[in-house]
């Protein structure tokens, strides 16, 4: 009997070819799956689960570096909370985990024991590769493979409880860092980060796509370090993403200062601090 369903699924596998389920299903049964995707879709199944408490859960994206990604995620944060949401602020930039740093909590650490709980400040839960390793004296340099499991090894092993929003803080590119998140985190979507300039608009396009492609909707794009009117460019990127804009937040010079106090802009500005109340009035609503 054993050898007869060995020999039908052996048949099923051939007649389909190398056909790998991807579906949730995949993992209860499916013969012609390697191992390794297996291992991937229960993970995924536990990080679900483990995150199954919290309403909605964003990424703050864009491929390009430097265009304020960890400030829109982190002042976004602060604005839902201080709108009476419980919110969770996840930095997953591995690479340079920049989120404690920009809070004044660089010392802080997680302790060490299982689940990790994520530190709270200002009523916010924050959780951070940068928690559990020194990271600043000793970078974090991994290739893909490993990014991946670590970042999956992390949020199958943080405890967040109950929360209205949790906003994931992203490392710019389109490779390892961004790509695990899309596939293990099951985001409702990107916030996508541009800048007036060019450049930053082609490379908004690029992320934008990335998303869509793998199937996690653009909600919306805000154009960052701006002149207090969209660009052309960023206007541009919404059309080409077919998606809305959130709204801009303007350059401001005392952005980086406040940052290297570990200030947070909306609690410190109210032009700053208004720009974001439009913002999260349009994700929430
Ligand atoms: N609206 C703004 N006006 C002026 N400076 C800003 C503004 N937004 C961000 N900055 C500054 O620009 C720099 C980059 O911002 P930030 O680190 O948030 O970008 P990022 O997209 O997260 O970068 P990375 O790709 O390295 O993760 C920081 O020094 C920050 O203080
Ligand atoms: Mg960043």
């Amino acid at each position: 009997m054993a050898d007869e369903q060995q020999h039908q699924h052996h048949e099923h596998h051939e007649h389909h070819g190398h056909s790998h389920q991807h579906g949730e299903q995949g993992a209860v049964a499916s013969p012609g799956m390697h191992p390794s995707f297996m291992r991937v879709i229960q993970q995924k199944q536990r990080i679900k689960q483990k995150l199954s408490a919290i309403k909605h859960k964003i990424g703050v994206y864009s491929a390009k570096g430097g265009v304020g990604k960890t400030t829109v995620a982190i002042n976004l944060a602060y604005t839902l909370a201080r709108n009476g949401l419980k919110v969770g602020l996840l930095d997953a930039d591995i690479d340079c985990p920049n989120v404690t740093m920009f809070l004044g909590m660089e010392d802080a650490k997680m302790e060490p024991v299982l689940p990790l709980k994520p530190l709270e400040k200002d009523g916010i839960k924050i959780a951070s590769t940068a928690m559990l390793v020194d990271e600043a004296k000793r970078p974090i340099i991994w290739r893909g493979p490993i990014v991946t499991k670590m970042l999956g090894d992390f949020f199958e092993n943080t405890d967040w409880g109950e929360l209205d929003y949790l906003i994931v803080d992203l490392s710019p590119g389109t490779s390892d860092g961004p790509l695990t998140i899309i596939q293990v985190l099951d985001l409702d979507g990107f916030v996508i980060v541009t800048n007036p300039q060019r450049i930053a608009g082609i490379n908004s396009i690029r992320s934008g796509l990335m998303a869509k492609r793998m199937n996690v909707p653009v909600l919306g794009v805000v154009e960052n370090m701006s002149s207090g009117k969209p660009s052309e460019k960023t206007m541009e990127v919404v059309k080409a993403l077919d998606t809305e804009l959130f709204g801009v937040v303007p350059m401001n010079k005392e952005f980086a200062d406040l940052s290297d106090k570990g200030k947070v802009h909306v609690v410190e500005n109210s032009e700053i601090s208004r720009a974001f109340d439009e913002i999260a009035k349009k994700i929430t609503s």
